[in-house]
């Protein structure tokens, strides 16, 4: 148990669970970061509601939603840390993993601030199909994207997140990684995206994603892949200029992905002039940190799975 507030202590508790030789690529940073930005992703600024404050994905209501599936792995690699540091929230541990994940992949340095609180029941978690559909295009991620207050610029640089991870049949149904190397951050992403050829391919689950066919593939070698919202990125004009600007200059990337991950785990959240945060509910409830959960990666997410599977 670490002193109330040390979040150095808990930064290196998230650094060691990162690597997994069993796991995926071998590391949990992608699925941390993706934790995050679901975690952040359901605000909406007209009804000021959902955002990272509330870790609501504990409840079924929204760790249930087929937009999360697999997320519960990334939630369970973080029981440990929250076991050592149980005065830290869901909301703060889930959300700086994502920014420790990130650093930690090679990427830029995210400034993080601590206080959010912890839904003490689902009364207050937002409705689900706030998330982004991976099967639609441009105006979809401007609906999206524009609720939660950003602008076009800020959507291209947030969709460099997919230089991370992969997509996985039982969780999205889509399949496969959208980089060489899903474990270190990098401007790879949008370097793809403009010189390989995208071709359509339809998966045996009837849904359709983007490959790149190599001529040099060999045996067992993975097909890069680009969901219809990333290739969305390319074919809209205005998107399409900060695609070409981050794929040019790394620095610039890095620069503004940092800002908007930052702004993005702040969504909904007002602080007083020292920082601390001043939404009703922390105030009412002070800082409240939810009782430790399993330490495995069960509930509800299976049975999207299953359902998925019997799709194929
Ligand atoms: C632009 C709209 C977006 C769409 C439609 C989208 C969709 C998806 C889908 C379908 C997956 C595959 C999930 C799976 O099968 O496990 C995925 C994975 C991922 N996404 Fe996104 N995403 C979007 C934006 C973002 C943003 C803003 C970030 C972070 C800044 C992000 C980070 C990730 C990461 C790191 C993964 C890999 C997770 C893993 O390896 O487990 N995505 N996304």
């Amino acid at each position: 148990m670490s002193r109330t507030g040390d979040y150095d202590a808990v930064r290196r508790d998230i650094v060691a669970q990162l690597k997994k030789p069993d796991y995926d690529d071998g590391s949990a940073g992608p699925v941390f970061v993706r934790l995050a930005w679901h975690s952040a992703g359901t605000y909406d600024a007209e009804s000021d509601t959902g955002g990272s404050n509330g870790a609501g994905m504990r409840y079924e209501a929204e760790g249930g939603d087929p937009a999360n599936a697999g997320l519960q792995h990334g939630r369970a690699f973080l029981e440990p840390v929250k076991e050592k540091h149980p005065w830290i929230t869901y909301s703060d541990l889930w959300t700086l993993a994502g920014a420790v994940a990130i650093e930690e992949m090679g990427g830029p340095k995210v400034q993080w601030k601590p206080g959010r609180t912890d839904l003490v029941d689902d009364s207050k978690v937002p409705p689900r199909g706030r998330l982004p559909d991976g099967a639609q295009g441009a105006d979809h991620l401007r609906f999206i994207f524009y609720r939660m207050g950003f602008n076009d610029q800020e959507i291209v640089a947030l969709a460099g997140g997919h230089n991370l991870g992969r997509c996985h049949i039982d969780r999205s149904g889509f399949q496969g990684p959208w980089v060489n190397n899903p474990t270190r951050f990098s401007n790879q992403f949008f370097k793809l995206l403009l010189r390989l050829e995208w071709s359509p391919k339809t998966l045996p689950s009837g849904i359709k994603q983007f490959v790149y066919v190599d001529p040099d593939a060999e045996e067992g070698d993975e097909q890069l892949m680009m969901l219809p919202t990333d290739i969305a990125l390319v074919t809209d004009p205005k998107f399409r200029v900060w695609v070409e600007k981050y794929a040019e200059d790394k620095d610039l990337f890095f620069d503004h992905f940092a800002k908007v991950f930052a702004k993005l785990v702040e969504l909904g959240i007002r602080r007083n002039e020292q920082g601390a945060i001043v939404n009703t509910d922390n105030v009412k409830g002070g800082y409240v940190s939810a009782p430790k959960k399993s330490n495995t990666a069960t509930g509800p997410p299976k049975k999207q799975a299953a359902e998925v599977r019997a799709r194929l």
